[in-house]
């Protein structure tokens, strides 16, 4: 069947993303209702006007644009402080996308509202409670796991066949993947184990671990850019912020959901005051209840936890562990749709 004719054009009409349209003299062309709303501007008012009139605080942003256009390279500029045109502060990232020839397409998220950015160093520095919390939590887990592993080990030596064997061989795996991530909480100021890794080699293990954890009625999508090139990082700690991310997501879709693993690749992204040439884009995304929403501004703190049984640390200490690789985690959420992404470095770090 053909799809109605013209319906597409007006798609950016519906977007509840702001996106502005400007041409190759960094004049405003086009602005959809969510961008008038934004920036509290009518198109009649705006268009055919320079880009700077639609909010102070973009001026010094134009030249950035005119190269983005000359060079055809998309990038994000994140957390810009903008006076909109009619006077209220805001806080947005802007992506910004060349259009050849010789235009840009400007989309403009709000996050003063929406989103909630956990970085290293409001982490490491502003929270040092929750260090002495997890370094506790190290020692605990130290002592059972070795015997958790002994018991394993002399188990299969009981055990003839292969398939069971197989069984004790994660147990020992995952008490070895956990032992070097207690070894590495204790010791803050040792270096890691690094070696290059590709992304997808930590994802599919966690998806092999969630897979097992998960109900009948989930499903795990997987959506890989599987261009994005090797980064240099720590395996298992790696695994384990993701894991901490996926397995909120299965809790929170409980018996019947949809859980989907996306990654992609960015260019010129700033992470914690770096300006990063490449970045990967690693989005965990369910469709359950979402964060509540008292919560949201307080997930990658210790201890702050809606589960009943939940210690509140999964996030705080998958954002440090990411915040080692020079990444960051931020989430956004709404009922039927909670997108926690990661994004880590794809230089050396
Ligand atoms: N995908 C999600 N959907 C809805 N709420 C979420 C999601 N991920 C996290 N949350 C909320 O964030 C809170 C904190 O998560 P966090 O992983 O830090 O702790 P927890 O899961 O409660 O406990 P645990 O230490 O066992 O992980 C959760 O209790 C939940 O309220
Ligand atoms: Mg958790």
């Amino acid at each position: 069947m053909a799809a109605p004719q013209g319906r597409h054009e007006n798609i950016p009409e519906y977007l509840s993303t702001a996106v502005v349209l400007i041409d190759g003299g960094l004049s405003v062309r086009y602005l959809n209702p969510s961008a008038e709303a934004l920036f509290g501007v009518s198109a009649r008012q705006i268009v055919g006007l320079p880009l700077s009139a639609l909010a102070r605080g973009l001026e010094g942003f134009q030249n950035a644009i005119a190269e983005a256009i000359a060079s055809d390279a998309a990038f994000t500029e994140r957390e810009r402080r903008l006076c909109t045109y009619d006077a209220r502060h805001i806080t947005v990232d802007i992506t910004v996308t060349p259009l050849p020839p010789g235009e840009a397409l400007l989309e403009c998220v709000q996050l003063d509202r929406h989103l909630r950015i956990s970085r290293e160093h409001s982490l490491i520095t502003q929270n040092r409670a929750m260090r002495e919390v997890v370094r506790g939590l190290a020692h605990e887990i130290k002592n059972p796991l070795g015997g958790l592993r002994g018991a394993a080990q002399l188990l299969e030596r009981e055990l003839e066949q292969q398939t069971l064997k197989d069984y004790t061989r994660i147990i020992i795996g995952e008490a070895d993947r956990l032992q070097a991530l207690v070894d590495n909480m204790l010791g803050p100021y040792s270096r890691p184990q690094r070696r290059r890794l590709n992304i997808h080699e930590v994802l599919e293990r966690v998806r092999q671990l969630v897979q097992a954890e998960a109900p009948p009625g989930v499903r795990i999508v997987r959506d890989y850019d599987p261009s994005i090139p090797s980064l240099v990082g720590e395996f298992d700690q790696l695994i384990q912020a993701l894991l901490n991310i996926s397995r909120n997501a299965l809790q929170a879709v409980g018996t019947d959901g949809t859980i989907t693993f996306q990654t992609r690749t960015q260019r010129q992204f700033t992470i914690a005051d770096t300006i990063h040439k490449l970045v990967a884009r690693i989005d965990i995304q369910d469709d359950g209840p979402g964060v509540p929403p008292e919560l949201i501004d307080q997930i990658f703190y210790p201890m702050v936890t809606s589960r009943a049984e939940g210690s509140g640390l999964g996030l705080p200490i998958a954002q440090t562990l990411v915040a080692r690789h020079g990444g960051l985690i931020e989430c956004v959420s709404e009922r039927g749709r909670t997108v926690f992404t990661v994004w880590l470095p794809l230089e050396d770090v």
